[in-house]
């Protein structure tokens, strides 16, 4: 099935015939599209078991196959990661209640190509806090993506990102990174949401790869539970993460992940 039509570049990056886009743009809608789904589901007294059996449910009848469930040992369609989880949330138990915010990634393989993305949801009472939080790590996505064009570099991404974010007196989680992606869940490179302008690797048209940057309202340090999956803040302080998976076009980008219905957001309707 993969035919390494692409090349690679001298940092390990694949470059992808921008026809292959086509698989993309098929992959990343049908993930958001789920993510538009779920969001009926978010309201206080759900739990997190019930919103991945829903995810998992319409990853299948949609015609493609979860990317996380075998993924080291990983057994759910979705991570959530509720008010101070930063990322990987494993779901289960856990019920939502008022004033929650979490995050739901999802990762779906579909005709061999990867579909990531993740957003904000909230349950209930929109804290005034949490709402800075959202809007500001939505917005630190979008201006990372807008460096995503040929000559600019990685570190623009992640310079206009951080920069940003520190603005806002808010940190960028370095522990966690956006990633190559295709063909394959997570390739070259690592995608940093901090850096130097001009540093990294140059982009190129055809380069596939996520930004999905991790701001936390205290400080940037986090740690793993004992699960070995979920990471949390050291601080307790709240975290927020929007992704989007991007292909370089000749004078851009094109986001393979737009939210179908407009839902991206979470108080966009
Ligand atoms: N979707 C996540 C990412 O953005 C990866 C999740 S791996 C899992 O890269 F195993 F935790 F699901
Ligand atoms: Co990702
Ligand atoms: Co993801």
């Amino acid at each position: 099935m993969q035919d390494h039509k692409g090349r690679l570049t001298k940092d390990g990056i694949r470059i992808y015939e921008t026809s292959e886009f086509e698989g993309m743009q098929a992959a990343g809608h049908l993930a958001a599209r789920i993510l538009d789904e779920v969001a009926d589901l978010v309201e206080p007294g759900v739990t997190t078991g019930a919103l991945d059996a829903f995810i998992n449910q319409r990853v299948t009848e949609l015609g493609s196959v979860s990317a996380t469930i075998g993924y080291r040992g990983y057994q759910h369609a979705s991570c959530i990661s509720v008010n101070h989880v930063v990322c990987h949330g494993i779901p289960g138990d856990k019920v939502i209640k008022d004033g929650d915010i979490l995050n739901i990634d999802v990762t779906v393989i579909l005709d061999g190509w990867f579909g990531d993305t993740s957003r904000m949801y909230v349950a209930g009472t929109l804290s005034r806090k949490a709402e800075r939080l959202i809007q500001v790590t939505h917005d630190a996505l979008m201006l990372g993506i807008e460096q995503v064009k040929p000559g600019n570099t990685f570190g623009d991404i992640g310079f206009a990102i951080q920069q940003f974010v520190e603005a806002q007196r808010m940190s960028v989680v370095r522990d966690f990174c956006g990633h190559g992606i295709g063909q394959v869940f997570h390739s070259p490179p690592n995608v940093l949401h901090y850096g130097r302008k001009g540093s990294g690797a140059m982009l190129e048209e055809g380069m596939i790869f996520t930004i999905e940057p991790m701001v936390n309202l205290g400080r940037p340090e986090t740690k793993v539970l004992a699960d070995d999956w979920t990471a949390v803040t050291r601080d307790k302080s709240l975290s927020a993460q929007f992704e989007h998976s991007v292909g370089v076009t000749a004078d851009g980008c094109e986001i393979f992940t737009l939210s179908p219905a407009d839902r991206f957001h979470p108080t966009w309707r």
